[in-house]
């Protein structure tokens, strides 16, 4: 039998390399050797995005199209949408009650992200609550695994921990520990040098058309002291040349030498890496377009999803309510 992973992603707009890169072509791989369930968690995009909450629609299905065509497989994972299955909000409830307060005062995503994001208001009792619900998402599906980004690492500690507490005040072990799957993300800046993100404007995303992939590596900031073709160039201080690492590394002593030799200029070092991202993107974009012609192929696979997600979280939260009541 093989171990169950779950993980989400909040749909709050278009996906972009840092999430290739940072999950989805983790999760691809994955779903070889786990029982995979993959969700659009957007109660979660709800959390921040209450104003703006229209878009929360649209981003479902475009996120789900850029998952299907960056090789996530419906027929072997399940997909689907949070709020299609209720249960997510019935076990949030349950475990909210057994929620010690500090716990979540204390949580450091919590309070780097009121201290860091400028444009919502986050002071609110529901998202103080985030991890509550993210932990009903887990243990819904008995997961074993998690795989995540390192800025979820919090969050997986305190689903344990909560997990601890429920089997131990309900006297039974029902819900099994689980653990992070840390993803090693190469560290892929926006164009700017910035962390790349969809705020800051500076992603090459998913969906891009050749064009704007030229176009953004065109734009890519480079050393700053190369200023002319025959100045000699520091690779290691170029975020062009990190890319490279991720899109061509069979190539990096190429761009060294070429880059520390003045034999080639900084615009055809960067016509080259479009090159290489694009053999990437192009797969991915040509699927994506294909989906597009006929967007009930993926409101199908959302729908299926659900209903197979809801088939296993109803199982455990019957087991919940028998273990409370
Ligand atoms: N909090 C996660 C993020 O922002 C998204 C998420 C919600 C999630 N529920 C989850 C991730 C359950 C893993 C498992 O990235
Ligand atoms: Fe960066 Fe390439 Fe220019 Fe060197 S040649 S500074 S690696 S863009």
């Amino acid at each position: 039998m093989k171990q169950r992973i779950f993980s989400g992603m909040r749909p709050t707009g278009k996906l972009h390399l840092g999430h290739l890169l940072g999950a989805l072509q983790n999760w691809e791989f994955l779903q070889d050797e786990y029982d995979c369930v993959f969700c659009i968690v957007d109660w979660h995009a709800l959390f921040s995005e209450y104003e703006y909450s229209k878009d929360i629609k649209e981003n479902i299905i475009e996120m789900a199209l850029d998952w299907i065509a960056c090789g996530i497989d419906s027929k072997r994972s399940i997909v689907f949408v949070q709020s299609h299955v209720q249960e997510h909000l019935e076990l949030q409830m349950i475990l909210s009650c057994i929620t010690p307060l500090g716990w979540l005062e204390r949580n450091p995503t919590y309070k780097e992200q009121l201290r860091e994001v400028k444009t919502r208001d986050l002071q609110t009792y529901g998202f103080l609550g985030y991890p509550v619900l993210q932990a009903a998402d887990i243990l819904l599906y008995k997961a074993a695994a998690v795989p995540i980004g390192e800025d979820q690492l919090p969050h997986i500690e305190f689903t344990r921990e909560l997990s601890r507490r429920f089997n131990f005040i309900y006297k039974k072990e029902l819900f099994p520990d689980c653990k992070a799957i840390l993803t090693k993300t190469p560290r892929l800046l926006g164009i700017d040098g910035r962390k790349m993100s969809k705020s800051y404007q500076n992603a090459i995303n998913l969906s891009d058309s050749e064009e704007e992939v030229t176009d953004k590596v065109k734009q890519m900031y480079t050393d700053p002291k190369r200023l002319k073709l025959k100045d000699s160039g520091h690779p290691d201080e170029c975020n062009v040349f990190s890319y490279y690492d991720v899109f061509g590394s069979d190539q990096k002593d190429d761009v060294r030498h070429w880059c520390t030799q003045a034999t080639k200029g900084c615009t055809e070092c960067k016509m080259i890496l479009a090159d290489k991202i694009l053999e990437k993107l192009d797969p991915i974009r040509e699927k994506r377009a294909e989906l597009e012609k006929d967007r009930s192929i993926i409101e199908d696979i959302l729908q299926e999803g659900a209903a197979k997600a809801k088939a296993l979280a109803q199982k455990t939260l019957a087991e919940v309510k028998e273990a409370v009541f």
